[in-house]
């Protein structure tokens, strides 16, 4: 018998979210682990935003001050370390003990699905096999920097000349850098990796339904993250209510993206001619989800991570005019950059580059799950099924790595005699460490210094409403709240 009754109806409904809310408290408070020492305290009861602007600004405070560099969050049943032995420890010497875990990849799992920041063992190790071979590849290299250059040519710069003080059209709007970015480098994934051109960049900035999807699914994938209980998220999933329920919608969407992309190449068939990521999987399978798997996770990898260092680089910069004059001088020789191994020759760049992901990485954390009890190098001792996380965001920004002028952005201390030297990834995990570490971090360098020579060649850019610390939307990659709202400038005679 189906209600008609509106009033009945909303009674239902009012009922059954009272009843949800009510399961809910109840499992939050039987399978939370209970502590009530300072620190437990402070994050249940965020106490801790009255001191720090983020909860990474927090943990690297704690971490600062904590003498074995690790921590431990009780209530969330996870160890976060700055100490660079344990990383070297969790991400290499011991890394069977510490594989990305079950109860990660069920948060991430309908989102990320199968793909290859979602899995451990033997389906790992195939894709890495395989998108090794692909973004190794010499030629791969220099389609990555055709894609590139073309994108910024043909979109990046024109999208910033009609912003720009000088253009008739518009006197001098600001313009969000970061959502420019994040179309930049959203449709050079696509273009790369499958032959797709989005088109998400354009003088019109056009709303991109995919990409508004995509965003949401990723910031509600972390979320589930944040909840003490996987109780609480898994129930609404099951009434399909609440977050869950836009959740499926955004995955949806992605899915929908996904499938169009599959169908187009299997159009095409195999004499296409692309010898790109994908066309490499579809030969060794046709099964559409692992297809869809595989699409989503390397839009995630070269998406968000290359916008979000551009991002926190371009807020650096416009804070220090002495670095810009100082790249500037750098490149002047050079008009045009003609080759992907080319743009490794300026090292002040690669020095300033890296500089700026040490303050901000774009993965500021990074979690695994122990197997096996153990004993971190620096004596903690972690027990099996606890969530352990070691954080780029606070290593980058820990005295007993970087010295007292840790917070200052100084290029020169990656510089000995004006050669760039690296540090070890295990105390600068910017781009992971140990055997999975990033297959994209070669070019991921070329988009950002590619991005960084044209624009700062051409446009004088500066903050319109400077602020003193970035604040950060949670999500899987670091996001500026409210975005980088910049002026743009043509310089004369760079145009
Ligand atoms: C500044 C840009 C980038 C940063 C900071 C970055 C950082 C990272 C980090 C921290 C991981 C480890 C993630 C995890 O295991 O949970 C990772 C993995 C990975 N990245 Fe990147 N990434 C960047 C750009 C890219 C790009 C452009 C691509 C592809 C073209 C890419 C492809 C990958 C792949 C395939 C993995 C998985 C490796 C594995 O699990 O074996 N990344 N990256």
């Amino acid at each position: 018998m189906a209600i008609q009754d509106p009033f009945i109806l909303l009674s239902l409904l009012l009922l059954l979210l009272l009843l949800i809310s009510f399961i809910s408290t109840l499992i939050y408070r039987t399978s939370t682990p209970q502590c009530t020492c300072k620190i437990c305290h402070a994050y249940v009861t965020s106490t801790w935003s009255i001191h720090f602007t983020n909860l990474s600004d927090w943990y690297t405070h704690l971490l600062n001050k904590s003498p074995t560099k690790t921590i431990h969050i009780h209530v969330l049943n996870n160890l976060i370390t700055s100490n660079h032995e344990s990383v070297q420890y969790i991400l290499k010497t011991r890394f069977q003990n510490y594989p990305k875990g079950k109860p990660f990849s069920l948060i991430l799992g309908d989102f990320l699905g199968r793909g290859i920041f979602n899995v451990d063992g033997d389906s790992w190790r195939f894709q890495r096999k395989m998108a090794c071979l692909e973004l190794g590849n010499l030629s791969m290299r220099s389609h990555a920097f055709e894609v590139v250059n073309d994108e910024i040519d043909r979109r990046l710069v024109p999208v910033l000349s009609s912003f720009s003080k000088s253009s008739s059209q518009r006197e001098g709007l600001d313009l969000d850098l970061q959502d420019v970015f994040r179309r930049f480098s959203f449709d050079v994934i696509c273009k790369f990796s499958f032959g797709f051109d989005p088109r998400c960049l354009d003088v019109s900035l056009p709303v991109s339904d995919l990409a508004v999807a995509f965003d949401l699914a990723s910031r509600l994938s972390a979320e589930r993250a944040m909840n003490p209980s996987a109780l609480v998220w898994r129930m609404k999933r099951v009434l399909n209510v609440g977050s869950e329920r836009r959740l499926k919608e955004a995955i949806d969407t992605v899915d929908a993206f996904a499938g169009e992309v599959i169908r187009e190449r299997n159009k095409l068939g195999s004499c296409s001619g692309h010898g790109d990521l994908l066309s490499r999987f579809m030969a060794t399978t046709k099964d559409p989800e692992y297809l869809r798997d595989i699409i989503v996770s390397f839009m995630l990898a070269g998406r968000d991570t290359v916008a979000s260092a551009l991002t926190g680089l371009f807020w650096l910069l416009a804070r220090h005019p002495q670095v810009v004059a100082t790249i500037r001088e750098e490149v002047a020789e050079v008009e045009a950059l003609t080759s992907f191994d080319q743009i490794h020759e300026h090292h002040y760049l690669q020095a300033v580059v890296f500089e700026g992901m040490r303050l901000f990485p774009p993965i500021q954390f990074n979690s695994k799950f122990c197997l096996e009890n153990d004993t971190f190098p620096d004596g903690t001792f972690v027990k099996k099924g606890t969530r352990v996380t070691y954080h780029p965001y606070a290593m980058g920004r820990m005295e007993s790595i970087w010295g007292s002028d840790c917070l200052d952005f100084k290029p020169e201390r990656w510089l000995k005699n004006g050669v760039f030297l690296q540090e070890t990834p295990f105390k600068y995990p910017v781009f992971q460490a140990g055997y999975r570490m990033c297959l994209g971090k070669e070019m991921a360098l070329v988009e950002i210094k590619s991005v960084v020579i044209s624009l700062l060649q051409r446009f004088d850019i500066e903050l319109a409403t400077p602020v003193r610390t970035p604040r950060f939307s949670p999500g899987l990659t670091a996001t500026f709240t409210g975005g980088l709202q910049v002026r743009v400038s043509e310089r004369r005679g760079k145009t």
